[in-house]
């Protein structure tokens, strides 16, 4: 049977990547979004693909609750959960406020807990199921001005490797992947806003520039992690669990 797969933040960037490279290799994508969902949606079905948009704002308990019992009776719930919608900006410790902190925990981390809540017992239920939390290699450079970012992503792993310990002997495997930066809307805009006086004509050399602390020397698009995201989701991975897999070209060593 096809197997399904859930992936949070999928209307555009890495997301939408991961979506479209996992219904290419035979899964029904169903798309996660606050936003609309329709381009990866229309993308995969004119590539052949099976895929259905769920609006819901992960941030909130009951929409993520109604998410997971409209999934269920959709398309008979999840055999892999990608918990990949995140938040990133830039503050130094001084300017943070603790109404940033939370906004940043709501969605980076307590939004991977709701949706764990909502799709991890229809895995446990059938013995079969994998669930991968994005994390940030950030967690290991841990460069300055990041703290609610990193603190978040820490904790994605933290979760992945919890989870491992009690969803393991039902079958289903809990991990965590790290990318470096990757050209995304999110990043391009961070990098505007943050560094660069709300001027994005500079973003490509930041890029390559950043690629340099790589050993491979060139900047990630986000089709370079959906091969990773697509074997973590097969049944090539069964031995891997509670893992955090740093996808960054070499950067950070962990
Ligand atoms: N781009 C990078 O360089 C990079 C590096 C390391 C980790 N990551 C992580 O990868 C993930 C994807 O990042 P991206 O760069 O593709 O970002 P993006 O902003 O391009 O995509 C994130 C998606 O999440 C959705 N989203 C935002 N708030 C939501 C909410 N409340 N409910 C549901 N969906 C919501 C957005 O609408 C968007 O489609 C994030 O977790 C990010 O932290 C990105």
């Amino acid at each position: 049977m096809t197997k399904v797969a859930a992936i949070t933040g999928s209307a555009g960037g890495l997301g939408a990547a991961m979506a479209k490279k996992l219904a290419a290799d035979g899964f029904t994508v169903a798309v996660i979004d606050v936003k609309d969902g329709g381009e990866t949606v229309a993308a995969i079905e004119t590539a052949g693909g099976k895929a259905q948009f769920f609006a819901c704002d992960l941030t909130d308990p009951k929409a993520v609750a109604a998410l997971g019992a409209s999934v269920t009776a959709t398309l008979g719930g999840a055999d892999v959960l990608v918990n990949n919608a995140g938040r990133y900006d830039n503050h130094s410790f001084d300017e943070l406020t603790y109404e940033h902190w939370r906004e940043t925990m709501a969605l980076n981390l307590d939004g991977m807990f709701l949706a764990c809540k909502a799709f991890a017992p229809h895995m446990r239920k059938q013995g079969w199921g994998r669930i991968i939390n994005i994390a940030s290699n950030s967690t290991f450079l841990a460069p300055p001005g990041m703290a609610q970012y990193i603190a978040s992503k820490s904790g994605a792993i933290g979760l992945a490797r919890a989870l491992a310990s009690e969803f393991g002997p039902d079958g289903v495997t809990v991990n965590a992947v790290a990318p470096g930066p990757v050209v995304t809307d999110q990043l391009k805009l961070a990098y505007a806003r943050d560094f660069a006086g709300g001027d994005a004509s500079g973003f490509e050399d930041f890029m390559t520039m950043m690629a340099q602390n790589q050993s491979v020397k060139r900047y990630a698009t986000p089709d370079d992690v959906t091969g990773l995201i697509a074997f973590l989701a097969s049944d090539a991975s069964s031995m891997i669990t509670g893992q955090t897999i740093v996808c960054d070209g070499g950067w950070a060593r962990v």
